[in-house]
């Protein structure tokens, strides 16, 4: 049995619970409970503050965890990385009031900064070589120039909203974030194993994140140049067509090249284009 750290609710939630459902990790629901076990696989996830998952992994009170990037390089300690997640990703950024003159991080000097990452800040401080005083609160952080008690803010920006609704400026960014996988140091083999199976189970999913299958119908005589613009994962698939002077061709594509390609295959005259969505790709 691996047992999960995953977030209780916040920023991560939706997508790990996406994540882990698209792996094959279907959970017994029971109400709100901190712990639950899944069904068909030998996991069972802990549902915690995201403060608390990378201690509770380091310590081995859960085997992995998945975590904001902001939690782990402030709190991670013994624990490991062991993937990077691409999702849920944010910055961790120092913020001032937004009518302020800002030239450079010297702006800093003096000044209070509150914050609730005081060890990446003070890591950033020292390495800029700018003397702050911190202030560290655990919530609201934005609030805190408004109401005298900071000048500065040191926090989480995504979209940046919360910013401009407390009228303050994104100035430096410090740390860019995102979900991460990590693990317990000390994992015994059955663990590990699990985390394979799992760690196999994410891949095929990272994989076919961006990516479409696309099936059509081309004159064969334009093949050369329609398998260029179709890589595929090895290379195209190529049926010949019952119409003696056409063939058909499957391949998968990068969804950002996706209308780029679509044209030019067009104009080389295919024909009956379909795409089709690519749930999981194992190479
Ligand atoms: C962070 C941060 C801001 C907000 C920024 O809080 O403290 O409040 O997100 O996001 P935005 O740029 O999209 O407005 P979070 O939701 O992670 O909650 P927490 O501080 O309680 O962990
Ligand atoms: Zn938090």
């Amino acid at each position: 049995m691996l047992r999960i750290a995953v977030q209780s609710k916040g920023r991560l939630y939706d997508e790990t619970m996406l994540l882990l459902e698209e792996a094959g990790i279907k959970l017994n629901r029971g109400k709100r409970i901190l712990l639950l076990s899944a069904k068909g696989f030998p996991v069972e996830l802990l549902f915690l503050r995201d403060d608390d998952i990378p201690q509770s992994v380091a310590n081995g009170v859960a085997d992995i965890g998945i975590v904001g990037e902001n939690e782990y390089v402030e709190k991670g300690g013994e624990a490991r990385l062991v993937r990077r997640l691409g999702f849920s990703k944010c910055r961790l950024s120092l913020a001032i009031p937004k009518n302020e003159e800002y030239k450079g991080v010297e702006w800093f000097e003096g000044k209070t900064i509150a914050t609730s990452y005081p060890e990446v800040l003070r890591a950033y401080l020292k390495q800029n070589g700018v003397n702050a005083a911190l202030h560290v609160i655990s919530g609201s952080v934005e609030i805190a120039p408004g109401i005298g008690l900071a000048d500065a803010i040191f926090d989480i920006v995504s979209s940046g909203s919360t910013l401009v609704s407390n009228r303050l400026k994104e100035v430096e960014v410090v740390l860019p974030c995102e979900a991460l996988l990590i693990a317990n140091n000390h994992l015994t083999e059955e663990k590990q194993a699990i985390l394979n199976e799992l760690l196999f189970r994410f891949e095929a999913i990272q994989l076919a994140e961006g990516k479409k299958y696309v099936l059509l119908n081309a004159p064969k005589e334009r093949l050369h140049e329609i398998i260029e613009l179709l890589p595929g994962m090895r290379s195209p698939t190529i049926t010949p067509l019952v119409d003696e002077g056409w063939i058909s061709v499957q391949s998968v594509i990068a969804e950002k090249h996706f209308w780029e390609i679509i044209g030019k295959l067009k104009a080389l005259g295919a024909e009956g284009i379909l795409v089709l969505p690519i749930e999981k790709m194992i190479v």
